[in-house]
Order: structure tokens, then sequence, then C-alpha cells
């Protein structure tokens, strides 16, 4: 997705004028009015221009701001408007309301004792802007090339994807007016390879029964909802003092939504939040998954109708990580690999309680009846889709073509998301992945996580090594281009070697370190040297995945992406996700074989092509 410098046309005076009351020389197009230490009310008079924008400034309160349409509220938003100085700015898109009739911004600041001073002096006022654009040019360095994010904003959870006509829809948990969580609607991007991703306009924004949570959206290929063969059919939660779920209904293809007249569809009266909903065709029936969040269970509901669900049962009492609250669900059959068998997995991302702090997304295998889940780990067996520290709220697309199963993980950790160093946008998606089943020597069956085969069009100039023996270590450099973004694949065969160290470094004496124990069976990443660790002390880490193997042979794929590392075992046996905020990137790749020899089978480093890139 490209973005280009649009010129900010500002119709606004460069000094704006305010004080008590009404201003006495209006500011053209926007006259501020200050009510008092916290109350501000901006009022429109210039409807011809799209967008007020608003300067944010991220450590202090949000205000509320209520949008008045004729005196009557058309909308609520809570900003971070800026008191002392400038973070960045946020679009405010004032056409659906200028259209309708005269606007006015109902603005109350919450009295902070942190700031001296009363909203009337705060320096939003001189800076909020009338324009006919917003300029998205990229203004981060840690934005990932190839992973999809926001252009500006807050992001997390992947919500509602589904393939259609060739397009892979993404919705996420966003919010347009900053970048910490708060006014959450859903984003929307679509792709048709699942590599470069347009970014649409929001699909679902807070209404009356309140913020839009995440869920999952569905084709109603049979009409069975009577909303029209194929329309799409959105499920989120509805939250405000209560936890409700509700509808949206697509006519176009997953563009625009209606809201269902008659939300919520499930008035539930404990905490239960991000629906997943599936086709089950044994009973010809939809299936809704549903976190019932602090009872740590999943509830599985079903529906002839898409309207009209009926309470199944509930899984999970006990079983697995129960430290945290339970969220956004999911139920999938996947095949065995090396077999004809299939098995369920349900999904079950939990906050806090992942293996190394903070979020994680855990799975049980078992079976499906189309009314209950039936699960064959033990209770006290937990295992992980990733081990490393970012990736949460992972989700499945419904209708992926070839029958694929693929996920998607929000590429954070609830410890830390609202803290790492970025500004213009805050979280980024892992890259997709393909799931199946495979039978580990311990005889049981395990997630495959693989990455979805269409990253490899991201490959640009390849640099093999060809085999051989390692005794000690040895260094290459890294593409230098696209500061260091790249794949390394790698094969070793730990002979007679005690560990493989693997290490990313830059001159900054900055590195992660990964390492393969042959007696324990384990790889390892440790963060702790990264780059920039502080900002959290949940942050410095070190993360560690069971190979699941008892072979001394393996391959491993590095996705390196500028403030990410992806490690995926080749096989599928694991996969582990990691922040990393380099101060430059990593420029060195330095292979240790430890007391002993280590074979090479092969080493390759593709530059990610930078044609491709995402983010220029
Ligand atoms: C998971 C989650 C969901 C909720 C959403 C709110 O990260 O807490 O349970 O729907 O985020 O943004």
């Amino acid at each position: 997705m490209k973005t280009t410098l649009k010129k900010v046309i500002l119709t606004l005076a460069a000094t704006s004028a305010f004080s008590a009351g009404a201003t006495d020389a209006p500011p053209e197009g926007i006259t501020v009015m200050s009510l008092g230490e916290s109350n501000t009310m901006v009022r429109i008079t210039d409807p011809t221009q799209k967008y007020l924008i608003l300067p944010v400034e991220e450590r202090v309160p949000d205000a509320r701001i209520d949008v008045l349409v004729n005196g009557e509220i058309a909308h609520t938003f809570h900003v971070k408007l800026a008191c002392n100085e400038i973070d960045y700015t946020v679009p405010f898109d004032l056409t659906p309301y200028t259209s309708k009739g005269n606007v006015v911004l109902n603005i109350v600041n919450p009295i902070d004792r942190s700031y001296s001073r009363d909203a009337q002096d705060f320096i939003c006022w001189e800076e909020m802007k009338l324009s006919d654009s917003f300029d998205t040019s990229n203004t981060e360095k840690y934005r990932p090339l190839f992973h999809h994010t926001p252009l500006y904003g807050w992001m997390n959870d992947p919500n509602g994807m589904f393939y259609k006509d060739g397009t892979w829809h993404l919705y996420y948990q966003y919010n347009p007016y900053g970048s910490k969580w708060q006014n959450m609607s859903w984003g929307h991007s679509t792709s048709r390879d699942l590599v470069n991703w347009d970014h649409e306009p929001v699909a679902i924004r807070p209404n009356g029964l309140g913020s839009i949570f995440s869920g999952s959206a569905v084709i109603d290929s049979g009409n069975t909802g009577g909303f029209g063969v194929d329309a799409v059919v959105a499920f989120y939660t509805s939250a405000a003092a209560s936890q409700v779920q509700s509808m949206a209904v697509s006519k176009d293809g997953g563009m625009t939504f209606t809201n269902y007249a008659g939300n919520p569809v499930i008035p539930n009266t404990h905490e239960a939040r991000d629906p997943k909903v599936f086709w089950h065709e044994g009973t010809q029936r939809w299936i809704m998954m549903l976190a019932a969040a602090l009872n740590h269970e999943m509830e599985i509901h079903s529906s002839p109708d898409l309207v009209n669900w009926t309470y199944e049962s509930s899984f999970g009492r006990g079983y697995g990580g129960q430290d945290g609250v339970w969220e956004c669900p999911d139920l999938i059959k996947l095949p065995v690999k090396g077999s004809k068998k299939e098995k369920w997995v349900l999904i079950c991302n939990i906050n806090p309680g992942g293996p190394f702090g903070g979020s994680a997304a855990q799975y049980f295998v078992g079976d499906f009846d189309g009314h209950k889940f039936t699960c064959d780990n033990a209770v006290n067996d937990t295992r992980w889709m990733d081990y490393g520290k970012d990736h949460y709220a992972t989700v499945t697309w419904h209708n992926a073509p070839d029958n694929r199963t693929v996920a998607l993980g929000w590429m954070s950790n609830w410890q830390y998301a609202n803290e790492v160093p970025t500004m213009q946008y805050r979280s980024a998606n892992t890259l997709p992945r393909d799931l199946s089943l495979f039978r580990a020597p311990d005889g049981d069956l395990y997630l495959s996580v693989v990455p979805s085969p269409e990253v490899n069009a991201m490959r640009g100039s390849r640099e093999s090594h060809s085999a051989f023996t390692l005794a000690d270590s040895v260094s290459y450099s890294l593409p230098v281009a696209n500061d260091g973004v790249c794949e390394i694949d790698l094969g070793y065969n730990l002979k007679d070697a005690k560990g493989l160290t693997i290490i990313l470094s830059n001159a900054k004496g900055e590195k992660v370190t990964m390492k393969y124990d042959p007696r324990k069976h384990t790889f390892l990443m440790d963060r702790q040297e990264s780059g920039l660790t502080k900002f959290s002390r949940h942050f410095p880490t070190t993360t560690v995945a069971p190979t699941l193997s008892r072979s001394s042979k393996g391959t491993l794929r590095l996705f390196i992406d500028r403030c990410s590392i992806e490690a995926f075992d080749g096989d599928g046996n694991f996969a582990m996700t990691n922040l990393v905020f380099p101060k430059e990137p990593y420029t060195t790749l330095t292979l240790v074989s430890e007391d002993g020899k280590t074979r090479i089978d092969n080493l390759d480093i593709f530059q990610l092509d930078p044609a491709l890139a995402l983010n220029k």
C-alpha cells in the first residue's frame, strides 16, 4: 500500500483566538468557545472541509467529545487532546455530520491535577485545524515492511476475517483517534495475496450499545438468515456497561455494514465476548464460540439462521492455562499430517497467564459433535500455538481457499502493547500461518504452524551457502537494504555438538540470541539485549519452545522485519514470535557450534523484495 505525502491545506489562521465565552475574532473555519476549567465547545463554521485535525499528547487523559448535529448527539469518542505538546495528530472526518446540519463538538477534558492548567490553556485549541487531507506517510523507524499495520492509530486483535472472490478480508480492533487502546471500532484491510494490504474505511463504529469488540464474520451462502444470498454477517461484542453479542450485515462484500435492528442477539448477563461463528456440516447449524472470560470457559451456542441462538455447552473449567481471562476463541477441524484423519482444535487466547508472562494463545485437541467439545489432552497439559511473547488473539479466516486453515495473530502483548516505542501507529499482525496437526514422538497430536506459502512471494535476492561442517563459529553480513529486513533459512544437523547458537547483532552491540539445545530438545530466543527494552519491565525476556523432535537434524525459518523476529521450525513443530526494537538494524548473523561439530546443510538469506514492501 503506497501512501503519498499530501499537502495539508489549512484554513485556520495560524494564531487562533479564544477566551472565556465566545472568541472575539473567531479563526477561519472553526470557533473555539471555552466554557470553564474543563469544558470547551468547537463550532465548525466552514462545512466544506473534510477533516478536523486533532492534536494528540499521549501522556494526558482522554477528553470526551460529543459530536452535536443541530444540537443532537450524533457520535461520541475519546481523544488525548494535547495539553502541553503535540506528539502527533489524528483526523476526524466531519463529512458524515456537516452534510446533515450545524456541527458543534462538545468537549470535556477531565480535571487532572497532573497538569495545573485549565482546559482553555491547552495547546490543542491553537493547533486544531480544518483540512481536506491527512498525511499518512510513514514516519516510523520500526514500522514493519511486510507485516500488516494500520496507517495510523492503535490496533489490537484481528477480527472478522473471511475470504471471498479472491480477496482476503481482515478487520481489526482499531482506534482511529490515537495510538493507544480506545474507541474500539473494526478497522478494515483487504489483500489479494496475503502479503500486500490495502487500507479500507473503518467498517463498524461504536454505536448506542457500546464499542465494537472482537468477533468474526461469515458468508451466508445459503441465505439462512434471510439477509440475501452471500450476505456477509459479522458478529461482535457490544461493550459498554455489559458485554453482549451483536450482529451487522454487509450486502457489499464486507465494505460497509448495517447493524442488525434486533441487537443484541445474545443478551448474556455474564462477561462474555469475541463471538467466533462457523458452519457445522454435521448438524447443519451455525456454531458460535464465545469466551466466558472470567469463568475460564468457552461457550458453544448453535443457530439455524444466525439470528436465534441456543446455548449448547461449555468447555474449559480446569483445563490448560487458567491464570488469566479467556478471550478470542476459535474451533477448527484440521487434517493430521501423514494420515487421512481429522481432529478438532479449540483455540483459547489467555491474558495474562502466557508461558512467559502476559498474553498467549493456547489450544486443545479433541472432538466436536456440533454440541460439545471433548478434549483429548490431560487437564493440566497446556500447549501453545506460539512460544514467543508477541502472538495473541489468534483466530482463523472463514472460507479460506483449498480447505486451508489460515491463522493470524496480533503481534504484541497486553503487558506492554500500549508502551512500545512507536507513535504514529501501534501494533502489527503476525505473518499469516497455515495450521494442521502432526503426531510427535511422544505419540500425541500437536499443532503444526507454518508461514502461509504466499509469504514466499516476498523473497527478493538470495544468498546461498552450500553445506559445510561448523566446528566453532562463522559470521555473515545480513542484507543492508531495507534495514536488514530478510528471511533466513537454515538446515542443521547437530552431529555431536552440545548446541547451536544463532545470533543476530549490530554494531551497537545489540543482539538477539537463539539456541537449539539437543539434550533438552528446546529452541530459545533471548531478547534481553536486543535494543530498546526499558519501556516495560516485562519486555526483556527469554522465550523457550519444545522442538517436539528427537532428531538432531532440522530446519529453521527466521523472518526479521524491523521490529519483529518470527522463528518457525521448518516442519511446523513450533513457532516463536518476539518483538525487538534495535537502535540500528541487525547487520550480522553468527552461527556457533557449541562443544562439537554441527553440519550446516543449507543457509539461505533472502533479502525481502523492497518493491513489494507495504510501508516504504
Ligand atoms: C483481546 C481483547 C478481546 C476484546 C478486545 C477489546 O485482546 O481483550 O477480548 O474483545 O481485546 O479490544
